[in-house]
């Protein structure tokens, strides 16, 4: 029974705030004039729909999108309102007014910086100015550190050229890509760039490399910054003598770095006293409130204080920022069960999810206009900070939290990165409050207390400085460089060198002298950790391909392979049981996808979705898989691996392969049932979730360890000791 309040304000206290004070963004220098932008006139149609061409996505060796069809379209849309409509937005936005200074100092220097808010076109023209100017040659990149970001810029920026997404304008993500020979205007994930490089050294293919979000220092926005440096000195030679010549060399690069805080000055120093250019946003005030008191349930807090605006508050979508997926889902399923009990009157809630694994045509949603008598209801991780702008904010919720990559090179002795959830730095938080203030006057309720704002960390730590560096160094050995010569901006921790250095040795990817061996340089070749890499090569020999590529498609897939079920735990327990197999968790995991794929065939697609839900198994999970899984086999295909070698039922080839990549995530059994790892000092535990989480196994593998109340080996198969006496780097380990 509702009567003002849906029932949890009426059980429990509301959360209290305390407004601090009413923030307005420190001024900042216009490009061409230094006018301001306030005036609530300025804002124009922001929530007119996108039109947003075919959300088909396009595998990597399908043949390339330049239809006839297409091309009919993209003509009629350039005469249809919405693409005026568009043309009218791009005018309005502030960097517009800027435009002819920043073409100017990008022409007449190699590197330029970029510094603006977020919202203020950035991202969307820079890169069609220098489309439009005409007189540069090769493509352009433009560089995120998120594929959300990536697909949904260019699916925009498409649009805007009035062009099918694909063809003029696309992307390139890690497992999905969509451009074509004609393309000239390429969004792509830094870590995409760097897979580029070991092809093109150079990036000749570029004319013209933009480095978004650079204020993230991600570990692969890092790469890219430092490559960029030495391949400007080999593209484009020294400045001087270029002059003195009187002409540069035959295929000269631009570089563009930008960034939405304001630490410009560490870019500039880095790139030789690059120009910094500002474009001030458009930007309102915003009202700040602290909790009272600490929360320690964000995800509650978080639901009250949503429910609290939309009773009380007029007007505005709001901004949910939350650590990651898990607790996106959560929080989505506990909002639309209160909201489906909203009393009569109160407007409806639209709920949109947005975090970085998100499909194609649900990021969309994010951007249609909220419906009348509505309120959208945004809940995202820290992607929408300040890589996407969302239209129609009023109010941001923010829990304080983020999900960060740690990684603890000497805990688990291999070193091994975790995802955890942290506390977010000053700087995210001011970031987070900005989005309240692009439409208007906006409220930021920050779900902790002024104290704990005050004893944030002013900004994070640079990536490179804490996470597992194998995966980079040995791209970087292909590409001819090495990690520790690297111009990095900020060096990476030694540690985590000695430890990226130890695990490429084991995998036999590099020599006794460091050398990058073929081995190595076949590892490379897949989008995967080297790890990961190295079972699918060993599958070859084990002739197991098939099972190993199914298993790894299923490892990488972002989503985790079983629902959560605790409030149906008996069903789902007994739903599972038949997935078990002896040897553990893989061959479990491939038994679902053997099912999947079987039932898939015989009930069609509405028969595989009631199948995914009376088995408690997530559908996305597999979906996604399936889509790694054919990407997997057209990179085999590509070197003449065969994808169909199949061992049947026989577990052990399966087996042989993953411990030939898992080698330091190999723990021995302990008589009081604990398990000692073999290449580190901890002991662990069996996750419960896991098949063998009752059984005594002499030896397992593992495919990661987690935290909380012990360490966790999660995703475990039992292996005989003799597979490991069987690698030669391993004999120092006594095999009892
Ligand atoms: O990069 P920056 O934060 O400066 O701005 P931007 O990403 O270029 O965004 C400029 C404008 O395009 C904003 O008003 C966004 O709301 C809009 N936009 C959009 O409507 N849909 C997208 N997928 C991306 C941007
Ligand atoms: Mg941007």
């Amino acid at each position: 029974p509702l009567s003002s309040r849906p029932p949890h304000t009426t059980t429990q206290p509301e959360t209290n705030f305390q407004e601090c004070h009413s923030s307005r963004r420190p001024a900042t220098v216009m490009l061409d004039s230094e006018e301001e932008y306030e005036n609530e006139d300025e804002l124009h149609s922001l929530n007119s729909k996108p039109p947003i061409h075919g959300q088909k996505r396009q595998r990597f060796g399908e043949s390339q999108l330049t239809g006839t069809q297409d091309k009919k379209v993209s003509t009629a849309n350039r005469d249809s309102k919405d693409f005026r409509c568009l043309q009218e937005q791009r005018e309005q936005l502030p960097i517009a007014r800027g435009r002819e200074s920043l073409m100017r100092s990008i022409a007449l220097h190699d590197v330029t910086i970029i510094l603006g808010e977020t919202g203020s076109g950035k991202t969307t023209q820079v890169p069609q100015y220098l489309l439009e100017e005409g007189s540069y040659h090769g493509q352009i990149a433009v560089t995120q550190p998120r594929r959300v970001a990536a697909t949904s810029l260019a699916t925009r920026v498409s649009a805007e050229q009035g062009q099918p997404l694909g063809t003029l304008v696309g992307y390139s993500v890690r497992f999905d890509e969509r451009v074509s020979p004609g393309t000239r205007i390429k969004y792509l994930t830094d870590g995409m760039l760097i897979r580029e490089m070991m092809n093109d050294s150079l990036l000749t293919r570029y004319g013209i490399v933009i480095v978004d979000e650079a204020h993230e220092r991600t570990l692969r926005t890092d790469i890219v910054l430092a490559s960029l440096k030495q391949i400007l000195a080999r593209r484009n030679g020294r400045r001087d003598e270029r002059t003195a010549k009187g002409k540069g060399k035959a295929n000269p690069l631009k570089v563009i770095v930008m960034s939405a805080t304001m630490d410009a000055e560490k870019f500039s120093n880095f790139f030789e006293k690059a120009p910094v250019l500002y474009v001030k946003g458009r930007q309102h005030p915003v009202s700040i409130f602290h909790t009272s008191t600490s929360q320690n349930d964000y995800l509650d807090a978080a639901l009250r204080t949503f429910f609290q605006i939309h009773v009380d508050r007029p007007p505005g979508d709001v901004l949910v920022f939350l650590p990651g997926q898990d607790d996106i889902e959560s929080l989505e399923s506990s909002l639309r069960l209160y909201a489906s009990q909203l009393p009569h009157g109160v407007s409806d809630v639209v709920i949109c999810p947005l975090y970085a694994s998100l499909p194609n045509a649900q990021q969309a949603k994010v951007f249609l206009p909220t419906p009348p008598s509505s309120r959208k209801c945004i809940l995202a991780t820290n992607i929408a900070e300040t890589s996407i702008t969302i239209p129609g904010v009023r109010y941001v919720i923010d829990t304080g939290k983020q999900k960060e990559k740690r990684h603890f090179a000497r805990i688990a002795g291999s070193g091994f990165d975790t995802l955890l959830t942290t506390d977010i730095t000053k700087s995210s938080a001011v970031q987070r409050s900005g989005r309240a203030g692009r439409d208007g006057h906006g409220y930021c309720f920050r779900l902790y207390t002024e104290d704990a704002f005050n004893s944030m960390a002013v900004s994070a730590e640079p990536e490179v400085q804490r996470s597992s560096l194998t995966s980079a160094f040995l791209q970087l050995k292909v590409i001819g460089q090495d990690l520790d010569a690297m111009p990095f901006m900020d060096r990476p921790d030694q540690e985590s060198v000695g430890s990226a250095l130890r695990t490429l040795w084991l995998l036999d990817a590099i020599d006794n002298s460091r050398h990058l061996t073929d081995f190595g340089r076949s590892l490379a070749m897949f989008p995967l950790e080297p790890q990961y890499a190295a079972i699918l090569l060993a599958s070859v020999n084990h002739s197991c391909t098939s099972e190993v590529i199914s298993i790894l498609a299923l490892l990488s897939s972002s989503a985790p392979l079983f629902t959560d079920s605790s409030s149906q735990r008996d069903a789902a327990n007994e739903a599972r049981a038949k997935f078990r197999h002896p040897s553990g968790d893989h061959w479990a995991m491939l038994n679902v996808f053997r099912a999947y794929d079987e039932v898939r065939v015989t009930e069609g697609k509405s028969g595989y979705k009631g199948w995914c839900k009376r088995n408690f198994v997530n559908q996305r999970a597999l979906r996604e898989a399936g889509d790694i899984r054919t990407q997997l086999r057209g990179i085999c295909d590509g070197m003449g691996i065969d994808c169909n070698l199949s061992c049947g039922n026989e577990e052990v080839p399966v087996l042989r392969s993953l411990l030939r990549g898992l080698l330091q995530q190999v723990a021995f059994l302990q008589p009081d049932g604990s398990y000692k790892q073999v290449m580190g000092p901890s002991v662990v535990k069996i996750h419960p979730s896991s098949f063998l989480a009752d059984k005594r196994s002499p030896a397992i593998i593992y495919n990661e360890l987690v935290y909380t109340t012990n360490i966790y080996a999660r995703g475990v198969s039992a292996v005989y000791k003799s597979f490991i006496s069987e690698f030669p780097k391993l004999t120092g380990i006594r095999v009892s």
